[in-house]
Parts: structure tokens; C-alpha cells; sequence
């Protein structure tokens, strides 16, 4: 199966989880600085204090793009090495690493790809509200500007937020990300904010970038009720909306699901304006998708909240190390359903790949179960390509081993193996690295 010509091979990887150098150069605390440190928060009471030490090994990070193939590389910023209070005057040291990085990659033939936000909120913003409130959204444009007048000049493709429903849900919901808060009945002011702050980012953005293809990432998922072979359950229709259309339809269609917009102008008050979905709403040039596995739930007698995430039943499911049911033909259904109810829009899959713990042997990584799973994905993309989506690029999560957030070092996406266990952090590629470039070089599956 043929990609299309074009097409955007990629790998990525998020400031928390690969910098390091937390506290050098003039930055600021981030919310994953402090929620790290708090006893109970993260496996292992890990940190990302070194994570992958990508701060000063960068260079060796940009040699392995290029000898993997990879044409594109998704990293993010981090916003409190940029803005270490979240507001006002920038550290220059910390855009000066950023342009190094992007003239590093640029030398390298490999297209810089930047996330603004991949979670890490400076903690003074925290300090302030954090996404509860409107001021954050505002504040988020002006950083957005910054980085976009800063590096703009070289850097043409912009994501605004990761995965907004993981910071609505894990952060704001379930308490298991920074901040922690476990407030589930007023996590929709969150979500409100964050798509404020897309809005309100992207015409920034494009103002300071001419040029420049500015898009959205969410992570997303096809949701079925337990009886799998039956249409969608009430309660998958309601988790769907939630999850799913809750962080598409205002940037698409400027509405919220009807199934929760009432529950959206109770939860976020005051904070909601007239005119805040025409600024959600501003066109986007691509949409993001990250896709892991499926969701599968089941009906639950909590309000607003009417479903409950179940572990598939049916004999041969089977499980990353994450415990994410492998369903590479959920990821050909999502793409499909995107295509058929939001128009067609340009997509890139920002996100993709599997956690499977393996050791180098010998100076080798046998990760067979790895190249598995790609191959299995990477067919069914090829498929919806086939098919009519506008499938545009492919980024692989991710190219190190790094800090896989509350999972701490525990959990390893990387095509590269990291050494934590005997400290040195040396890159071994494992053979999913080779075999993906591979692929990269015929672009076929
Ligand atoms: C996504 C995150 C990314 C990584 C993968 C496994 O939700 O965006 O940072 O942790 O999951």
C-alpha cells in the first residue's frame, strides 16, 4: 500500500518529556515540576528533572531523525523556559535554545514541527487560575506570539495544544495529571478555556509566521459500547461527545454537542462571551490526531458522566504494555468518521506507537511486538488514504524512551532505546527504528 507523494513522515516528542534542564538557563517552574514532587503522584516518584537530557544532546537527537528518514520533527515548547512567570518578557537564553534546535534541524533537512502547549504550564499561571480561567487563554496568545515572532521566520507548521481532552479529563477530572485537581463537574470550564486559547493563538500566529499551516491536535478515539457488534450504546454516544466532538465541533462548526452545551454554559460561567465560539471557531489549516487504541464503555448512573471506560471482554483482545487494546481498524474508522462529518480537513496523524518494555542485547533491541503494531496502524492509515481521507503525514510517538507522565521511565514508546537503568541515557535504536525507515523510504506499507 502506497502513501500519497507528499506525504510527511515524522517523530515526536514533548519538552517535559525529553528536555530536562528543568531549572537552568532562566526557566521557570512548570505544574509537572510540582506535581512530580508530590509523594504518590508519579510511579517511582520519577521526574523530568534529566528525562532524556535532550537540552544538551540535542544533536544527537537530530542525527537520529535523519538517519531514521524522518523529514519532520514534532517537538514542543516549553512555555516557562520561554516565559518563566507565563507572562511578560521572555527569556532570551530559552528562545536561543529553541533557534538552535530549529537551525540544527532545519541544517539537517528535517522540517521543524511545533506544539505550543504539551502540558507543562508555568506554575505561576497555576498560581493564578490556571486554565479555570479566561486570563490563561489570553495569556497563552501572548506567549504563542512570542515563540511564533521568535522563530517564525523558520518555522511554518504550528500546533496549538496536545490533546486538550487529556488536560480537561486527566488533569482537571481525574486528578492523575498536573494540577491534579479531581473536579469533575467543573472540568468543562477547562475545556472552554483551552479552546479559547487555541482561537485566540492561531490568528497570533499567523500574523507573526507568513506562511505558516497552524492546526490542532487531539487525541481521539472510536467509542463502543460493550456489545461491540451493535451500534453505539447511548452511553459510547455520550462518551463520544464528550471526548471526542467536545474539542471538534466548536473549532469546526462553532457549536458544542448538544448533548452537553448546557452543561458547558453552567460550568464555565462567567467565563464564556458572546462571540467565543466565532474565535474557536477561526478555519485551521490541518487537525492533529493522535490515536493509540479504542475506547470502549459501558453505562454508569453518574450524572452529566454516563459511562464507564471498560476493558474490552471479547477472548483476543490484545494489550500494549499501557494496557491500550491494540484495534488498528479503530484508527481507520476514526479517520473515516472525521472525513465523512467535518469536511475532509488536511489531517496528520501527530501521534501514534506502542509501549513494550525491551532491553538492548548485545548492542540490539529486538522490538518485534513494536513493529507489529506499526505495520498493522500504518496499514489501516494507508487504507483511509486509499479511501479518500486527507491523510497528509504520519508522526510516530515517539522517537526516545522518555517520561511517559504518571507512568514515570516505566513505560518506553521510543523507536530509541534510552539508558536509565545504568544511568548513561545512550541511544541504541531498536529494530522498529530501522524498520520504519524503511518504510519512510519506499513510503509504501
Ligand atoms: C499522549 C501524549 C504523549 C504521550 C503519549 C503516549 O497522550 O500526548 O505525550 O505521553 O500519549
Amino acid at each position: 500500500m502506497k502513501f500519497p507523494d507528499g506525504f510527511t513522515w515524522g517523530a515526536a516528542t514533548a519538552a517535559y518529556q525529553v528536555e530536562g534542564a528543568w531549572n537552568e538557563d532562566g526557566k521557570g517552574r512548570s505544574i509537572w515540576d510540582d506535581f512530580c514532587r508530590k509523594p504518590g503522584k508519579v510511579r517511582n516518584g520519577d521526574t523530568g528533572d534529566l528525562a532524556c537530557d535532550s537540552y544538551h544532546r540535542w544533536p544527537e537527537d537530530v542525527k537520529l531523525l535523519q538517519e531514521g528518514g524522518f523529514g519532520a520533527y514534532r517537538f514542543s515548547v516549553s512555555w516557562p523556559r520561554v516565559q518563566p512567570g507565563g507572562r511578560g518578557r521572555a527569556n532570551q537564553a530559552g528562545l536561543d535554545w529553541y533557534s538552535r534546535l530549529v537551525d540544527g534541524l532545519l541544517e539537517a533537512g528535517i522540517e521543524p514541527w511545533i506544539t505550543l502547549y504539551h502540558w507543562d504550564l508555568p506554575s505561576s499561571l497555576q498560581e493564578s487560575g490556571g486554565w479555570y480561567e479566561r486570563s490563561t487563554a489570553e495569556a497563552f496568545a501572548d506567549y504563542a506570539d512570542v515563540v511564533a515572532h521568535a522563530l517564525g521566520d523558520r518555522v511554518k507548521r504550528w500546533i496549538t495544544l496536545n490533546e486538550p481532552w487529556v488536560v480537561t479529563a486527566c488533569g482537571h477530572a481525574l486528578g492523575i495529571h498536573a494540577p491534579g485537581f479531581r473536579r469533575p463537574y467543573s472540568a468543562l470550564r477547562v475545556a472552554h478555556c483551552l479552546l479559547l486559547a487555541h482561537g485566540l493563538a492561531v490568528p497570533r500566529i499567523r500574523a507573526a509566521s507568513p506562511g505558516a499551516l497552524v492546526g490542532l491536535t487531539n487525541n481521539l478515539s472510536v467509542v463502543d459500547g460493550v456489545r461491540i457488534d451493535r451500534p453505539p450504546s447511548k452511553a459510547a454516544r455520550r462518551f463520544d461527545a464528550i471526548a471526542n466532538r467536545m474539542f471538534m465541533d466548536p473549532v469546526f462548526n462553532r457549536r458544542w454537542p448538544t448533548e452537553i452545551a448546557g452543561a458547558v454554559d453552567r460550568q464555565a460561567g462567567r467565563n464564556l462571551r458572546p462571540g467565543d465560539l466565532e474565535l474557536i471557531g477561526v478555519p485551521i489549516d490541518f487537525l492533529g490526531v493522535n490515536n493509540y487504541s479504542r475506547t470502549i464503555v459501558k453505562a454508569s448512573p453518574l450524572p452529566l458522566y454516563s459511562f464507564l471506560p471498560v476493558r474490552p471482554a471479547y477472548g483476543h483482545a490484545a494489550f500494549t504494555s499501557m494496557d491500550w487494546e491494540i484495534c488498528p481498524e479503530g484508527l481507520y474508522r476514526l479517520l473515516m468518521g472525521i472525513a465523512r462529518d467535518y469536511g475532509n480537513p488536511p489531517v496528520y496523524i501527530t501521534e501514534n506507537g506502542a509501549a513494550f518494555e525491551e532491553r538492548p542485547d548485545g548492542g540490539v533491541v529486538r522490538d518485534g511486538n513494536r513493529i507489529d503494531y506499526l505495520r498493522a496502524y500504518l496499514s489501516q492509515a494507508a487504507r483511509a488514504a486509499a479511501e479518500g481521507c486527507s491523510l497528509r503525514g504520519y508522526f510516530v510517538w515517539s522517537l526516545l524512551d522518555n517520561f511517559e507522565w504518571a507512568e514515570g521511565y516505566a513505560r518506553t514508546f521510543g523507536l530509541v532505546h534510552v539508558d536509565y537503568e545504568g544511568g548513561t541515557l545512550a541511544r541504541t535504536p531498536k529494530d522498529s527504528y530501522r524498520w520504519l525507515a524503511q518504510v519512510i523510504g519506499r513510503n509504501e506499507i
